[in-house]
This record gives structure tokens, sequence and C-alpha cells, in this order.
């Protein structure tokens, strides 16, 4: 008897440009494994419905991405902890009936500098440029990873101080004028704003004042190497690029929905690579 195909999707309002579908499908090919991976555009007004009848249309369970991550957040039947922590869910899968929503986020910006800059985590004091929706990502990585000196950086203080708030002792809060003077004692630099993407070209912070032994990284993958890690590559730091994040990211949903736990390869970065030259 043939095995029932599994379904999984990715939901956004739009949808047309995720990543996600190509990712996905390179895993479901390599893998041989019968499946799907559609891109869903729901309004948000309909998000709530959807994810009622997620069951009775046979999904396994999918990504949601904006706007509909804190909607998934308030509407799910259990949490992750890392969705808990960042107060967002980007991953859905049914576990003993009960819809489950996490947050692998925080898992893809870690995967991604263990790939590429494996001591990251004990090149601390780090410095957050951004106080969003992403930012909260990385500060939960940060935190488990063990880094005890975060400094959060952001163009309205109010919200840098929020998260100051909600992630407690070793995080502080800091107005755009204190970049130079924080970045001057940091071992990593990390960029969470739109700053730097496709459109938006705009220097977050300028690495000069970094010692020689920082990291740089940038969440932006469009382009790949952002105005930020062009001028830290100029001053020969460290850099990695926004892109294994991506890919990391769709690692564990895609073992939760297909029971296989894929590989970020040469080959799917290539893939993603090529999609993101042809769409600039
Ligand atoms: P995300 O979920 O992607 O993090 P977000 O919640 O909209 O998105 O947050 C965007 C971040 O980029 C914020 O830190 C924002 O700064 P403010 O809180 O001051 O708005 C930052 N950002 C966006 N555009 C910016 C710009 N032109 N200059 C400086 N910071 C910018």
């Amino acid at each position: 008897m043939a095995e029932v195909e599994k379904k999984a999707f990715v939901t956004g309002h739009p949808i047309a440009h995720s990543r996600s579908p190509k990712i996905h499908g390179h895993w479901l090919a390599k893998y041989r494994i019968e499946g799907s991976y559609q891109p869903i555009d729901v309004a948000p007004d309909d998000f709530a419905t959807f994810l009622k009848t997620l069951r009775e249309n046979g999904f396994q369970g999918g990504n949601a991405t904006i706007p509909h991550k804190e909607a998934a957040f308030a509407l799910v039947d259990r949490r992750d902890e890392a969705a808990e922590q960042i107060g967002a869910v980007n991953t859905l899968w049914f576990e003993d009936g009960e819809l489950w929503g996490g947050n692998t986020d925080a898992h893809g910006f870690a995967a991604n500098l263990d790939d590429h800059a494996p001591d990251w985590a004990r090149n601390g004091p780090a410095v957050v440029l951004g106080a969003g929706g992403a930012s909260r990502a990385v500060i939960h990585a940060l935190i488990e990873r063990g880094v005890s000196d975060i400094r959060i950086v952001n163009r309205t203080l109010a919200r840098a101080q929020e998260l100051q708030h909600r992630f407690g002792a070793g995080v502080s809060a800091h107005g755009f004028d204190a970049t130079n003077e924080l970045l001057a004692g940091a071992g990593l630099l990390v960029n969470t704003t739109a700053l730097g993407m496709h459109g938006n070209e705009g220097l977050s912070a300028d690495p000069v004042r970094l010692p020689d032994r920082a990291i740089v990284t940038d969440i932006v993958y469009v382009p790949l190497e952002t105005p930020l890690l062009a001028a830290a590559r100029a001053r020969n730091l460290k850099t990695v690029d926004g892109l294994g994040m991506l890919l990391h990211q769709a690692v564990p949903g895609f073992e939760r929905w297909f029971g296989k736990r894929p590989e970020v390869t040469a080959d799917l970065r290539a893939l993603i690579v090529a999609d993101i030259g042809a769409k600039q």
C-alpha cells in the first residue's frame, strides 16, 4: 500500500517571496520522501480558522511567518521553551492530539555561527543592533549559549529597555549614541535591524571600533554581503552572513513533519544563493 503523503506548509501574508518551499522541496527530493511543502497565503482575519482546520486538511504542521508569528503564539495549545522566551511561533506541529508552537530562529542563529565561527559563544561581550522580533530570537540564543554580557542598541531606546526587562540580568539597553563606546569592548556584533537590507542600504554600525578578535554577523541575507559585513571584511574581521540562519531554522520543522533530520549542505546553500541572485 502506498504511504499517505505527508503535507506541510508555510503561511504568511504575503507569502510569494518565501524561500522555505525551495529549502524543504530540496530536502524532500534528496531524501526521497513522499511529501509536500506548500506556500499558503492567509489573511490575518482568517488565520485562526486556518489553524483550526489544519488537521482536517491533512497537515502534519508547518511554518508561520510575517504577520502570523504572534497570532500563532497566542492560538496554539502548547509552546516550547524557545517560543515562550521569544514571544513568537514560527513552527507548528501536532503531538498527542495537541497543536504545538515552537520557535526555531534561535536554533538557526546559533547553528549558523557554530558552522562558521565555532568559538563565537566564548567571544563576548555581544552587541545586538535592533530590538524587534528577530532581536528577541538572537538574545535568547546568546543567553542559552552562555553569553553573559549582551548589549542591545536600538534607535528607539524604549524598545531595547523592554527587552532588557524581558530577558533580565546580563542584558543592557542603549541608544545609538552609545554604539562606538560599546563596540570597543565587544567580541561579537549582530545586526538584526532592517538596515543594510536590499532597498534599505545603510550601515547599522561602523565596525571600525571593534577589537581585532571580533566576529560580525548579520541576519539580513539579501544582499548576502550587507554593507556591515563588507565593512567588517575590509577590516579583516571574521564575518558570517545570515543565509545559514534561514537554512538551519528549517531543520527542526522538517524533522518533526517528515521524520528525518535534514542536513544543511553546500548544495542547499548554492540553490538558495542562486535564487537570491535571481530575485534581487
Ligand atoms: P523584526 O521582527 O524583523 O526584528 P521589527 O520588529 O519591525 O522587525 O524590528 C525592526 C528593527 O529594526 C527595530 O529594532 C527597528 O528600530 P526601532 O525599534 O527604532 O524602530 C530597526 N530599524 C528598522 N529600520 C531602521 C532604520 N532605518 N534605522 C535604524 N533602525 C531601524
